[in-house]
Order: structure tokens, then C-alpha cells, then sequence
């Protein structure tokens, strides 16, 4: 049995829950989060249970367990998954891997130096349409990948409250705008099996509802990438009125696509392959098909299901299964470099911006002291802005009144929905 620890109250919960669905895979030991109401309502929740909770990272860091899952904030996932590493841990981290190149370099040194698994949790790549997208890709089915486009559009204006606390330099009010990129790109990434070479960025210059959110960053980021292989991937992710969870990708012998999403997940998958082979009414790979997740259990996990199998794929890897389906820390740099160069390119007036395979030793000396972000902490004079025109003003009655919405949301227990709605099992 894996014995885990979870830094993260919030989004830690849907891991947490993993544990208890894993029939005897892996236990929850300990739970770390500096928040003292957030580990006040993990106790309550827990209470009985044999598990150590600690405000401290210090503290927490030195319990007796196999794996931690970093469930913390998401520009600050790479320090920490470093120091799990060095101590001999296994990290399964949530997305973002890390927020700049420096921090790209020293992560893959110390997975490799550590020998440890490092899983990346980027769930929506084990969402149902996905899923099976990868498989009939791998089976062929659709020839070679030519063009495809990825979507995560999520207002999130009514929930800002209980995912920003009304706190003015929360890491989703500073993020520029096409850093939370691999919801979208990662699918992508992960059915093709293939390497990013270079991208283009875009950014959605519009951001009133951003503003009135308390937000700095352009309304929505969008990634060009080019493959290795030639081919080209659209991914979008933000803020635009309705929402959207999307993918479609075209081989050489035919396409794949979900059905648009609007609410979370979808469950039909619309295959169009060998168009040309004369077999086209009747042909078994033409059609539109249910992959919505049978399993009970696993369905009631958040974004369809994908957050059991991604925590049950890095558990099956520590436990020595070969063929389990995590994604690797070069994996994990494939989806989310391109949205950190994306960025660049937007600051350069639209330049195609190389990506460059950190896999190679050679070429990480050029990034070591790259530490060009949104957080004044990591980047110091390297410090970008948060919206490439310029940071916005925004007044801090904005966030005392976010601040506001978030007590009154907490005493009449929309609290729960909010950690629920972060992918909790509901
Ligand atoms: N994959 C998904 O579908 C999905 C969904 C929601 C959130 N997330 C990710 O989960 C992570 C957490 O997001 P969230 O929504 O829970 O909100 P959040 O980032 O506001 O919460 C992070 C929690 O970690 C705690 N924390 C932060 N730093 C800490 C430290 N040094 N020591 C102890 N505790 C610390 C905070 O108190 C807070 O409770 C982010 O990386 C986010 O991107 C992923």
C-alpha cells in the first residue's frame, strides 16, 4: 500500500478521495495546509482516521510516507516537487509543473537524479472522449496527426470568490494569459505522442470581466504549436462567455472529435476515419460513439472519471507496473513550455518562439537563470506583467468586495460546493 501525503486542502480533497476508492492501493498518512481553516474542515471530515494533519511543510515533509501529491498553489508546484524528489519521495504535482524555465531545468535534474516516479496531473487527458481518442490514435485509426485544436474555455466569474478568497496577488489573478495552457494542449500532446518545436501566442486583450474579477491578464490565451512531425495544434484556454471543453484532431486517414462541452465533460466521441475507402455509410469507423464511463465508482470522480484514473496510473508506477499511463516530467515540460514561450511571443509582437527538448542536457544551460514570470518572488528583475500592455490598475475595493461575497459564500455553506466543484468526489 502507497502511503501518500497531500500538500492542499482544496483541490487535495479529489486525491484524498482517490485513496479511499483505491481498495487498499494507496493510503492517505498526512495532510499539510497552512491554511488553518482549510485543515480545520480536512480534520472534521477525517476525524478518526489515521492520518497526521500539519499547517507546515517542514513538518509535513518528514512524515513516514512513500509519494506526496502537491495540490498547492499552481505557480508553485516546482520548488516543493524538487524537494520531494531530493528527500527520495515520489510527486504526483497538479497542474502547472512549474512557471519558468530555470525551474523546468532544475525539475527534470531532480527527477533524474532522483530515480523516483514524477506523474503530472493533467487529468483532462484521461477525460473519457481523450482517453479513447489516444487509443485509436495508437491503434492507427486515423493515420498520422495533421491539425488539431484543443479547448478550455471556463467563465469563472461566479466562482471567483471561492477560488481567489478576494486575495489580490492569488497565483489565478497574477497568471498571464496563456499560462494555464495544458487543459487544453495537453490531450494533445499526450494522443499524438509527440514534441512541441515551436509556437506562437495569442492573447485576448478584452479583460473587463477579468477586472471585475480582480484578474490583471488578458481575457483568454491562445498556443499555435508546431509538432515535430510538422503538424499544427490550436489550443485556447480562458475566460470567454460560455464554456467549452473541446477537442478534435485530423490524421491522415480520417478525424476525431468530442462533442462540445459546455458543462464538464463529454461522453460522445464522433469518429470520421477512412472517409475514402468506398465503405463510407457503413463503415465501422464512421460514427458517433458513447465512451461515458461505465464504472459507478470511478464516474462520480471529478472531470469524468479522469481524476481516479490519473492518481491510479502514478500509484500503479510506483507499485512497478511499466505500462501505467502517467505523464513524465518531459512530458509534463511539452504541455506547459509552449504556453510559457506563448507568452513571449505575445510580448514580442507575435514571433514564433522555438521550443526547445529539455531532454537533452546540452541545451538546458541556456535556461538556467531564465526566470522571466508573473511571480516577483521567482523572477525579481526578470518580473513580467501579468497582461502584456501593462498591469491594469485595479482598486482594492474590487477585492474587498470579492472578499466579501467569499465570508457571505462560507457561512451559508456554498464553502463545500466551491472544493466540491475543484474536482472533489461528489
Ligand atoms: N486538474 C484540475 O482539474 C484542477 C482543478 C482545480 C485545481 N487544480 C489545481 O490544484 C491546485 C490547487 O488549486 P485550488 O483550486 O485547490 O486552490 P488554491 O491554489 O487557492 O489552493 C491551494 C491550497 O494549498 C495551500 N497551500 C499553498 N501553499 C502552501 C504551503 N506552502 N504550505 C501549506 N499549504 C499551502 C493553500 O492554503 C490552499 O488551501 C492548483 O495547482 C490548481 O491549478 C487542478
Amino acid at each position: 500500500m502507497v502511503k501518500i501525503g497531500v500538500l492542499g486542502g482544496y483541490r487535495g480533497t479529489s486525491m484524498i478521495n482517490y485513496c479511499a476508492a483505491s481498495s487498499g492501493k494507496a493510503k492517505v498518512v498526512a495532510i499539510c495546509d497552512n491554511n488553518p481553516e482549510v485543515l480545520e474542515r480536512q480534520k472534521k471530515i477525517h476525524d478518526g482516521e489515521d492520518i497526521t494533519f500539519y499547517g507546515d511543510f517542514n513538518d509535513f515533509i518528514e512524515h513516514d510516507m512513500d509519494a506526496v501529491v502537491l495540490a498547492n498553489y499552481a505557480n508553485e508546484h516546482a520548488p516543493f516537487a524538487i524537494r520531494c524528489l531530493k528527500k527520495g519521495l515520489h510527486v504526483f504535482s497538479e497542474v502547472l509543473p512549474c512557471q519558468c524555465m530555470a525551474e523546468a531545468v532544475e525539475l527534470i535534474e531532480a527527477a533524474e537524479e532522483s530515480g523516483k516516479v514524477y506523474a503530472y496531473g493533467e487529468n483532462y487527458c484521461f477525460m473519457p472522449v481523450p482517453r479513447e481518442m489516444r487509443r485509436l490514435y495508437k491503434e492507427g485509426r486515423i493515420g498520422e496527426i495533421e491539425y488539431a485544436e484543443g479547448e478550455y474555455i471556463h467563465n469563472c466569474e461566479s466562482i471567483w470568490p471561492s477560488i481567489t478568497y478576494g486575495e489580490r496577488d492569488h497565483w489565478r489573478n497574477r497568471m498571464f494569459a496563456t499560462f494555464y495552457c495544458t487543459h487544453s494542449l495537453g490531450p494533445m500532446i499526450h494522443i499524438s505522442g509527440l514534441r512541441p518545436v515551436s509556437v506562437v501566442g495569442f492573447e485576448g486583450t478584452k479583460n473587463e470581466r477579468r477586472i471585475r474579477s480582480g484578474s490583471f491578464s488578458g481575457q483568454f490565451g491562445i498556443e499555435m504549436v508546431t509538432l515535430e512531425n510538422g503538424a499544427i495544434l490550436k489550443s485556447i484556454h480562458g475566460d470567454l462567455y460560455t464554456n467549452s471543453i473541446w477537442y478534435a484532431v485530423y490524421g491522415s486517414k480520417g478525424r476525431m472529435e468530442a462533442d462540445r462541452e459546455a458543462a464538464g465533460v463529454s461522453d460522445t466521441l464522433y469518429l470520421n476515419a477512412d472517409r475514402y475507402s468506398g465503405e463510407y455509410s457503413d463503415h465501422p469507423d464512421v460514427g458517433a460513439f458513447d465512451v461515458s464511463e461505465k464504472n459507478d465508482v470511478i464516474r462520480r470522480f471529478g472531470h469524468g472519471g479522469s481524476d481516479y484514473y490519473i492518481m491510479d496510473a502514478f500509484v500503479d508506477k510506483i507499485n512497478g507496473v511499466d505500462n501505467a499511463d502517467v505523464i513524465d516530467v518531459y512530458e509534463a515540460m511539452d504541455m506547459f513550455i509552449p504556453g510559457l514561450l506563448a507568452y513571449r511571443s505575445v510580448l514580442n509582437g507575435g514571433a514564433p518562439v522555438a521550443v526547445p527538448d529539455l531532454r537533452d542536457p546540452a541545451v538546458r544551460d541556456k535556461y538556467r537563470d531564465d526566470r522571466a514570470c508573473c511571480d516577483p518572488k521567482v523572477a525579481k528583475e526578470q518580473l513580467l506583467p501579468s497582461f502584456s500592455k501593462g498591469n491594469p490598475d485595479i482598486p482594492d475595493s474590487v477585492y474587498d468586495e470579492i472578499k466579501r461575497r467569499w465570508e457571505a459564500e462560507k457561512n451559508d455553506g456554498a464553502y463545500v460546493k466551491a472544493a466540491m466543484s475543484q474536482g472533489s468526489l461528489k
